[in-house]
C-alpha cells in the first residue's frame, strides 16, 4: 500500500487534516487503533471557536454544525455565589463561540470521509512508524491479524495523548513540559435542559462547577474532584446535590435533574512536546499539547494544528516547496503556547487547591474582582475564549 500522507489517529486532528488535505489534492490513509462506533462513543467538550467553524467549513462539513449548533455571545463566570458574563460578542467586535459536541465534529468528519471514498482503517493494531528520519518513510500495523506495510511520504500523529508517534521519537530530540493538576473534573451529560442557556464557570469553596450544554434539551455538568476520586461513589443524586450546592441561587433553583447518560473523570493537565516536526513525522493535536479544559480550547487547538500542517503539506505538493514543512513546529507552538497560558490561568483562577495558602486565596479572590471592575481583564478573556488569530 502507499499513500501520500499516513495519518495516525481518527480524532478530530487527524480526521480534520484528512478532510483539509483532499481539499488540497493531497491523498491520505487514516490508521485508527478503535472501532468507529467506540471513537464516536467518547464524550468530550463542545466549544467551537469561529476560526474551528470556519475550517470545518473549508473542510465541507458545516450543514448540520449551522443547522444543530448553538452560537453563544457570552458566559458567565461564578465567584462566591456572585456572577459575572463576560460579553463575548460586544468585548471582542462581534465574535461568538458556538456549542457543538466534539462527538458530532467527529462524526460529521468521518460521514465525509466515507462518502468521499477515502480510507480509514478502523481497529488497526500494533501500529509503529519507521524511517520517518529519511526520505521514504513507512507504518505497520496489523489488520484482522494480516500484517499489512503502508509506505508514504510523510507521517502525521494525530493519536492523541497516548499514542506511539511521539512515543518513537528518541528522548533526546524532543523536550516535554507538564504541569498535572491535583484535581480532575466529574462530568455527567443528562438529557436535561440546561439550567442556564449560556455557560456558567463557578468557583466556590466546595470547588468548581460548570454548567454546559449540548442541545435545548441536553446538559453537560461537570464538578471537581479529587485526582484519585472513584467515579463509582458518585450517585446520580450525589452528583445533584454536589452541583446545586456550587452554584449561586438562581443557577440552583433552575437545575433540572434526571437519569444520567454518561458519567466519567476526566484528570487535567498542561502538556507541550517541543518541537512538533522530526524530519518526516509531525505531531498533531493531543499528540503534541493537552490543555486543562477549562479554557474549551482542546479541539480547537487541534483544529489550529490540523490548518498549519494542511497547508504545509499542500504547498509541499503544490510548489514543491519545503517552508511549510520547515515552519510548522514554530508556527503551531506560537498559538499553542497562549492557549496553554489561557487554560492555565482560568485553571487556577477557577479551581480551589488545598495546597492554597491563605494569601494565595486572597490572591485568586482578588484576580476575580480585578476581572469584575476591568472592561481590559473582560476583553482580555474574551479575545483568548473567542479564538486566538489562525
Ligand atoms: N494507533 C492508531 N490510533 C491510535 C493509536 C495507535 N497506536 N493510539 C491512539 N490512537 C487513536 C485514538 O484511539 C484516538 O481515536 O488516535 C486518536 C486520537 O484522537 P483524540 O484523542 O481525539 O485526539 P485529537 O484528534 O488530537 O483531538 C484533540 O480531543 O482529547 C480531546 O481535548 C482533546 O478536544 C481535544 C481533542
Ligand atoms: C463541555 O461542554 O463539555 C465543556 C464546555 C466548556 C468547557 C469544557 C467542557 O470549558
Amino acid at each position: 500500500m502507499r499513500t501520500q500522507v499516513a495519518i495516525i489517529g481518527s480524532g478530530p486532528a487527524g480526521l480534520l487534516l484528512g478532510a483539509l488535505l483532499a481539499k488540497a489534492g493531497v491523498e491520505t490513509v487514516i490508521l485508527e487503533r478503535k472501532s468507529r462506533d467506540y471513537v464516536l462513543g467518547r464524550i468530550r467538550a463542545g466549544v467551537l471557536e469561529q476560526g474551528t467553524v470556519d475550517l470545518l467549513a473549508r473542510a465541507g462539513v458545516e450543514a448540520r454544525l449551522h443547522r444543530e449548533g448553538l452560537v453563544h455571545e457570552g458566559f458567565f463566570m461564578g465567584f462566591a455565589n456572585r456572577r459575572l458574563r463576560i460579553d463575548l460578542t460586544e468585548l471582542t467586535g462581534g465574535r461568538h463561540v458556538t456549542v457543538y459536541g466534539q462527538t458530532e465534529v467527529t462524526r460529521d468528519l468521518m460521514d465525509a470521509r466515507d462518502a468521499a471514498g477515502l480510507t480509514t482503517i478502523y481497529e488497526a493494531e500494533d501500529v509503529a512508524i519507521h524511517d520517518f528520519d529519511r526520505d521514504s518513510p513507512c507504518v505497520t500495523f496489523v489488520e484482522d491479524g494480516v500484517s499489512h506495510r503502508l509506505d508514504c511520504d510523510f507521517i502525521a500523529g494525530c493519536d492523541g495523548f497516548h499514542g506511539i508517534c511521539r512515543a518513537s521519537v528518541p528522548s533526546g530530540a524532543i523536550q516535554l513540559f507538564e504541569k498535572v493538576y491535583p484535581f480532575g473534573w466529574l462530568g455527567v451529560l443528562a438529557d436535561v435542559p440546561p439550567c442556564s442557556h449560556e455557560l456558567i464557570y463557578a468557583n466556590h469553596a466546595r470547588g468548581f462547577a460548570l454548567c454546559s450544554m449540548r442541545s435545548p434539551t441536553r446538559s453537560r455538568y461537570y464538578v471537581q474532584v479529587p485526582a484519585d476520586e472513584d467515579v463509582g461513589a458518585w450517585s446520580d443524586q450525589r452528583f445533584w446535590d454536589e452541583l446545586r450546592l456550587r452554584l449561586d441561587p438562581e443557577a440552583a433553583d433552575r437545575v433540572v435533574t434526571g437519569p444520567s447518560i454518561e458519567k466519567s473523570i476526566a484528570p487535567l493537565r498542561s502538556f507541550v512536546a517541543e518541537p512538533l516536526r522530526f524530519g518526516r513525522l509531525f505531531l498533531a493535536g493531543d499528540a503534541a499539547h493537552i490543555v486543562p479544559p477549562t479554557g474549551a480550547k482542546g479541539l480547537n487547538l487541534a483544529a489550529g494544528d490540523a490548518h498549519y500542517l494542511a497547508e504545509a503539506l499542500a504547498e509541499f505538493y503544490r510548489d514543491r516547496s519545503d517552508a511549510g514543512i520547515r515552519a510548522y513546529s514554530e508556527r503551531a507552538l506560537a498559538r499553542i503556547w497562549k492557549s496553554e497560558r489561557f487554560s492555565w490561568s482560568l485553571t487556577m483562577l477557577l479551581h480551589r487547591f488545598d495546597t492554597m495558602s491563605p494569601f494565595e486565596q486572597r490572591m485568586q479572590e482578588a484576580d476575580f474582582r480585578y476581572v469584575e471592575s476591568s472592561r481590559a481583564a473582560q476583553t482580555a478573556i474574551a479575545e483568548n475564549y473567542v479564538g486566538l488569530p489562525l
